[in-house]
């Protein structure tokens, strides 16, 4: 057995997100959102689920901050719902929904957990939507507009914040293959709610330097480690295409202040439209990359294969299966490497894990238990990863476990339970199960035995 020390003051946290959670969608002056619109079409979500209650978070709130000061959560990372602040995505502010921000922000300092705001996790209002969405360049000012509000109102008392959550999928999946809200499938528009994200991005940062707030601020990418399935040229050059697509798209404006050239030209008219001044703008200089990390693909040149001509296919670990109920491979490995591609590739930027973790196979007991040791071993072992990428010389500054409680898990409605705490979804009782006792110890000791 040895033991793994993390460095000194590594933050140990859970995130969630304000769709996934908090219920009360058309409550207290919120408007709509795309998420809202798309969940309450047929046949979108299995079994036809939606957020319109989800975990009730945004009635249960208190008691949600007590419970995470339970289980030790230094860091707690939670979206706003644009919304719940500008139900029009601009405009008018609703002051009901900046004030449960407001209470939260204060319940958690008051807990001592440290606050760390993602501004956008996919739920533009559905008035945005109306006037095009990312693929709209206004969206990005609204977007600007809406995060100065929230600096204003929050900024004294936050240590981080991220401007988005997952941008590619908000591009991909939401635009540009529909299967994400708001269902839209149009490659060209894809590419230009990219270039908007970024640009949106860019300008945020802009103006929190500008305000002199006290946090960092950084960006939240979803982050698969992918690697060719053989040694020919075809398929590596088809794991690049994809690396491009689902990173080096943003990082490389971000880091490197221009899109991937080679990839630009793959996509021939379907890249963005830009106009000049617009990569300055992007390319801001941020605190911190934020890493969600769930799996590893290899990948084929597919002649079949859309626009980017590649087939994926997940691939677990030897000694690992694929997850439940949502069918993730797990290959903890996998971080190490993804961890060492982004360290050569973008000069070591500091990194947070903002979301690691998984679903298990669990019933609880009926006293409402879940002994999830599934779980535990998943978590145990991406911190093992995590560990030797710290010391190959990744410079890792937290870990942030996906998910504070059992959620929304969007196309897949309720039916995959990520949650270190369990939610009953008839009574909304929450139960921590033994993976929060588990990580309460890790968080105590900065670290553990493996
Ligand atoms: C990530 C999302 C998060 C959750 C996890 C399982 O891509 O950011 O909301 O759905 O996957």
């Amino acid at each position: 057995m040895t033991s793994m020390k993390f460095p000194k003051d590594f933050l140990w946290g859970a995130a969630t997100a304000s769709y996934q959670i908090e219920g009360a969608w058309n409550e207290d002056g919120k408007g709509e959102s795309i998420w809202d619109r798309f969940t309450h079409q047929p046949f979108k979500i299995l079994n036809g689920d939606n957020g319109d209650i989800a975990c009730d978070h945004y009635h249960r709130m208190p008691e949600d901050v007590q419970l995470m000061k339970k289980i030790g959560l230094q860091s707690y990372r939670f979206s706003i719902s644009w919304p719940r602040i500008f139900p029009a995505g601009y405009g008018e502010v609703n002051q009901k929904g900046v004030d449960f921000y407001n209470r939260l922000v204060d319940q958690l300092l008051a807990a001592g957990i440290s606050p760390n705001i993602t501004l956008n996790h996919w739920d533009l209002p559905q008035a945005l939507q109306e006037k095009g969405g990312w693929p709209n360049r206004d969206t990005a000012n609204y977007f600007t507009d809406y995060s100065a509000l929230i600096f204003k109102q929050l900024g004294d008392r936050v240590d981080l914040w991220s401007t988005f959550n997952e941008p590619w999928v908000i591009s991909s999946l939401g635009y540009g293959d529909g299967i994400f809200a708001p269902g839209i499938s149009d490659k060209s528009q894809g590419y230009q709610a990219a270039h908007h994200l970024l640009l949106a991005h860019g300008n945020t940062v802009k103006i929190f330097r500008d305000g002199n707030y006290k946090g960092k601020i950084g960006i939240v990418l979803s982050m698969t480690n992918n690697r060719p399935a053989t040694q020919s040229e075809a398929d590596i050059a088809a794991c690049k295409r994809v690396n491009q697509d689902n990173y080096g798209f943003f990082l490389d404006p971000i880091y490197k202040g221009a899109y991937p050239k080679d990839f630009m030209e793959w996509i021939g008219p379907h890249a963005p439209k830009i106009k000049p001044g617009d990569l300055e703008k992007i390319n801001q200089p941020i605190d911190y990359l934020g890493v969600n990390y769930y799996m590893t693909f290899e990948v084929a040149f597919s002649n079949l294969g859309g626009l980017l001509k590649i087939d994926m296919q997940q691939k677990s670990a030897s000694n690992w299966d694929f997850t439940p109920e949502i069918g993730f491979s797990i290959n903890p490995d996998g971080l190490t490497t993804l961890l060492g591609y982004i360290r050569k590739e973008y000069n070591n930027p500091p990194i947070y894990i903002t979301e690691n973790g998984c679903t298990v196979e669990e019933k609880p007991n009926e006293e409402g238990f879940i002994m999830d040791w599934g779980r535990i071993d998943y978590i145990r072992a991406h911190l093992r990863a995590l560990h030797t990428a710290i010391q190959e010389g990744s410079d890792i500054r937290g870990y942030t476990v996906w998910s504070l409680f059992d959620n929304f898990e969007w196309t897949f409605g309720y039916k995959p339970r990520f949650g270190i705490i369990r939610v009953d979804y008839q009574t909304l009782e929450r139960y921590p199960k033994q993976s929060a006792f588990w990580y309460q110890e890790v968080i105590k000791n900065n670290g553990l035995d493996y």
